[in-house]
């Protein structure tokens, strides 16, 4: 898909935003990079943000010094996520149901990438699609109610490894039992990511929901997400070449705060930096290859993840 440039020449920028006072935007993964810095920006507009996190510390820290910036009547607060084990995510979001009386974004933000050798979650699932995919499938299908009913949006945080690793969905061997690679592994579970959102926004028509679905991507921004997980050549190679052709966290937040709150974007789109490769520059549509598109495969991961998550929808195919 071509994309149309919306935003003129800077692009989408913070500068956008209008007064979030009355909106709740709930984040997974917002306790560091661009979760952290997305939340920031939503709190900058007096939203209020609950973040889903999977450490406890890491967050205190993260609501004192986001109290310090904002004051201490800022509405930020943390419920316990963590999305490597589907049992945390469905009492996280039972968590959210009585807490949390309107959501006007869901960002699924948090990630894990390029972990090093193949890691099995305890329901079994290969690590990055576990947490990345099954995880936020899960989450978004449990909190979907309370998100049509508050007329508001999912935000699917992508990537542009998308079309990178093996460029499908590899339903033969999800978990790369056989030539686990780090790159490929994580490529998959970003596509799946993706895929599993542009079939909702095909569904939610069909079934005349209100929720609006957006796909976003960062670009290449200087964040911890290898820190933990990638290879020590990675982490290395990464630190040195980040520091000449990645932006700050801060920006690589912008587009999924875009997606949580301005008017008008649009189906089957990628919003993201549209400089050197879709990696940096000013926000906005970005080229979306069809494969992220592909109905069928999109149904057959739907069903998948049903099963795997041992949740179903009432979101019906189109
Ligand atoms: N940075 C880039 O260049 C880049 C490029 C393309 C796409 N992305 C995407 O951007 C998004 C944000 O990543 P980032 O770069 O900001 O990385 P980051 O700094 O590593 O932040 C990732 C967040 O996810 C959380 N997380 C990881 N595993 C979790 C789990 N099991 N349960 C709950 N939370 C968990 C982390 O928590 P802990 O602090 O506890 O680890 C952290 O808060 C991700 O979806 C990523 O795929 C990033």
């Amino acid at each position: 898909m071509n994309p149309s440039k919306v935003f003129g020449p800077g692009g989408w920028t913070p500068g956008n935003l209008k007064s979030l006072t009355g909106k709740t935007f709930v984040i997974t993964g917002a306790n560091a990079g661009a979760g952290f810095e997305a939340t920031r920006t939503l709190l900058s507009k007096g939203a209020g943000v609950v973040m889903m996190n999977r450490n406890r510390d890491k967050s205190q820290t993260a609501i004192e010094n986001l109290k310090q910036e904002f004051g201490s009547e800022a509405n930020i607060s943390f419920v316990r996520c963590d999305l490597a084990v589907l049992d945390s995510v469905r009492e996280a979001a039972t968590e959210i149901l009585t807490q949390v009386p309107r959501i006007d974004a869901l960002i699924c933000n948090a990630a894990i990438a390029q972990v090093a050798k193949q890691e099995i979650t305890v329901d079994g699932f290969e690590s990055q699609l576990g947490v990345n995919h099954f995880a936020h499938f899960l989450l978004c299908g449990l909190l979907f109610d309370r998100i049509d009913a508050s007329g508001g949006r999912i935000v699917v945080v992508g990537s542009n490894a998308y079309k990178m690793g093996k460029k499908r969905i590899q339903f033969a061997d999800l978990n790369f039992d056989k030539n686990y690679t780090a790159w490929n592994s994580y490529a998959q579970s970003k596509l799946a990511q993706m895929m599993f959102a542009y079939e909702s926004q095909r569904r939610i028509k069909t079934a005349g929901k209100r929720v609006q679905v957006y796909v976003c991507h960062p670009g290449a921004s200087r964040t911890n997400l290898l820190q933990d997980t990638a290879s020590r050549f990675n982490r290395i190679l990464w630190s040195v070449l980040s520091r000449f052709i990645a932006q700050s966290a801060e920006k690589g937040a912008w587009p999924e705060v875009m997606c949580a709150t301005e008017e008008g974007l649009k189906s089957e789109r990628l919003y993201g930096p549209t400089r050197r490769s879709q990696t940096v520059g000013p926000i906005d549509e970005c080229p979306l290859a069809p494969l992220a598109l592909n109905e069928q495969e999109a149904n057959k991961l739907w069903t998948l993840s049903e099963q795997k998550t041992s949740f179903t929808w009432s979101l019906q195919p189109v």
